[in-house]
């Protein structure tokens, strides 16, 4: 993690990120999902290569009154399994007690099994589940909807 730095999303940064997304997701955001974020409340961030500046990654949340919604985080392929996830939630978790949030919640697709493993690692519990929730190509997939109590 040495190597990377979390740094604000810009509109320059989003053709890179939505090159992660769609390398890791079934239902992956497009662009427009990405600029969107930009110009309001919600938190955007890049995870960049110190020196070259590549864009290895990102998470995108938002804090609303003592509520933190985590509505997207990927990595890309080559770094899974470096410890850039668990540094984002610890990012994300710090920012959330900073503001003195009570909960974080998100939503996981139920067969993401490193993505469940890594909220499960810090203590998000599943409430509900969301059927029907993600549109892929091999069909309608449910979500949970995880949450941990601060
Ligand atoms: C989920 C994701 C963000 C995790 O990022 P990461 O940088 O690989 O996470 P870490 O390296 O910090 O690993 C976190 C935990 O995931 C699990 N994990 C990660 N890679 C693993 C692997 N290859 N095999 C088994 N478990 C693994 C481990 O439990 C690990 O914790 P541990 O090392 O303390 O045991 C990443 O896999 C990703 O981008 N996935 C695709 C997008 C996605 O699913 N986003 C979440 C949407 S809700």
């Amino acid at each position: 993690m040495e190597n990377y730095k979390f740094s604000s999303m810009i509109l320059e940064d989003v053709p890179a990120v939505v090159a992660i997304e769609r390398q890791n997701c079934a239902s992956p955001w497009n662009t427009l999902c990405f600029y969107s974020c930009l110009n309001n409340s919600i938190q955007a961030y890049s995870i960049k290569h110190k020196i070259s500046n590549e864009v290895v990654g990102y998470f995108i949340f938002e804090i609303i009154v003592d509520e933190v919604n985590i509505y997207n985080l990927g990595i890309t392929h080559e770094l899974h399994g470096q410890g850039l996830g668990t540094n984002v939630m610890h990012k994300i978790i710090s920012l959330s007690k900073a503001a003195e949030a009570s909960k974080i919640f998100l939503e996981v697709n139920v067969n993401n099994y490193l993505a469940k493993k890594l909220y499960a690692k810090f203590g998000f519990k599943e409430i509900s589940i969301r059927k029907d929730y993600y549109n892929t190509p091999n069909g309608y997939q449910n979500a949970s909807l995880m949450c941990l109590a601060l």
